[in-house]
């Protein structure tokens, strides 16, 4: 998206400007000039660079999240009863399980490109002493991953549960630098509600489940990202909403996805065009850039920008 979208005219606009921060284009593009198989090929060092850069963000920004002009306003709903997506498979037969996460990041902090050391650890502090008070359902735990051993992290990452580690795009935008610290993981003991600390973004808010029940995940998450409403100022605006480091989470940053079994369609020869129609993006059972094993995909809406929470989730309910 980024080749086509940084056009020599668009070069000329950009290519000698800077946020206050310093960010750059060159630190803007460097993740897709590394990594050649990008999909999408930028990062946002801060909140400025989506306007500094717009140039650049404004038309890549409307090409992925279809239906989005970058003048609209950005809509939000977490009202579980206006969601309309009972269990597709309340036998179990193809979904092996169901998450919904939504990324955040604090108002006063760069965004992760751009985020020091320093800024790592007064996030995690903030946001592990707020989590330490959670109660029911969202009571839960925080595992930092300095001291975690590796076959305790490796379980973790191969359960679907927490992120991998040495991502080669993350790496190349600069969000990995003093890994492991100020990382982490927080969960309750179903692992049910996870929050991630300070991965590509500051927070990944997930709930997550076996079996299809997308309205039980929805509802908890509804209900965890209200808790931390309260707790937590975020960065949004009113056009892009939730800021996030890649353009592709901006919005609600929602991704609502299942595991599911589909050995027969995913081998079709439309299969990219029908996930495409329905605005579907299939990802393979370890996640993004993974390979998939047996037929099972992870399936989930591909547009997260100017539709509400309510409408990313029928998005994947109606395509999956
Ligand atoms: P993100 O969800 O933040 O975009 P990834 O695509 O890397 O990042 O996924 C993170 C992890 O969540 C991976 O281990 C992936 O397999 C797991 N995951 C995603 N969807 C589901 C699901 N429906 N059920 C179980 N695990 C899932
Ligand atoms: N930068 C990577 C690419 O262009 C990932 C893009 C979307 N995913 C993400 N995790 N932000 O392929």
């Amino acid at each position: 998206l980024r080749k086509k979208n940084l056009t020599p005219a668009v070069f000329e606009q950009v290519k000698d400007r800077k946020t206050s921060s310093g960010v750059t284009l060159k630190a803007c593009i460097n993740s897709g000039l590394v990594n050649t198989d990008s999909g999408v090929g930028v990062y946002a060092g801060d909140e400025e660079t989506y306007k500094v850069f717009e140039p650049l963000f404004g038309p890549l920004i409307e090409d992925y999240h279809k239906g989005f002009k970058i003048t609209d306003k950005h809509p939000s709903d977490m009202d579980e009863s206006h969601l309309t997506a009972p269990n597709p498979d309340p036998e179990g037969k193809y979904i092996l399980s169901t998450r919904i996460r939504v990324a955040r990041n604090l108002r006063g902090y760069p965004l992760q490109p751009t985020n020091t050391l320093d800024g790592l650890k007064a996030i995690e502090k903030k946001v592990t002493e707020s989590l330490a008070t959670f109660e029911g359902e969202l009571k839960g735990t925080y595992y930092p991953l300095q001291g975690m051993d590796e076959a305790t992290a490796q379980k973790l990452i191969d359960d679907h549960f927490l992120f991998k580690k040495g991502d080669r795009f993350l790496e190349a935008a600069g969000i990995n630098q003093a890994w492991p610290e100020g990382r982490g993981i927080f969960h309750d003991d179903a692992k049910t509600f996870l929050v991630w600390v300070n991965e590509e973004d500051q927070l990944r808010i997930i709930s997550m489940q076996n079996g299809g029940d997308i309205g039980a995940v929805f509802a908890r998450l509804c209900k965890a990202v209200n808790t931390m409403n309260k707790h937590f100022e975020f960065q949004h605006t009113e056009n892009l909403g939730y800021l996030s480091s890649c353009p592709t989470n901006l919005g609600t940053g929602m991704r609502a996805s299942v595991h599911i079994k589909i050995p027969n369609a995913s081998a079709h020869a439309d299969f990219k065009k029908i996930c495409d129609e329905y605005h579907i993006q299939p990802r393979g059972i370890h996640g993004e850039h993974s390979e998939t094993a047996g037929g099972v995909y992870d399936i989930s809406n591909k547009r997260r920008l100017g539709l509400s929470e309510v409408q990313c989730v029928q998005d994947m309910f109606n395509g999956g």
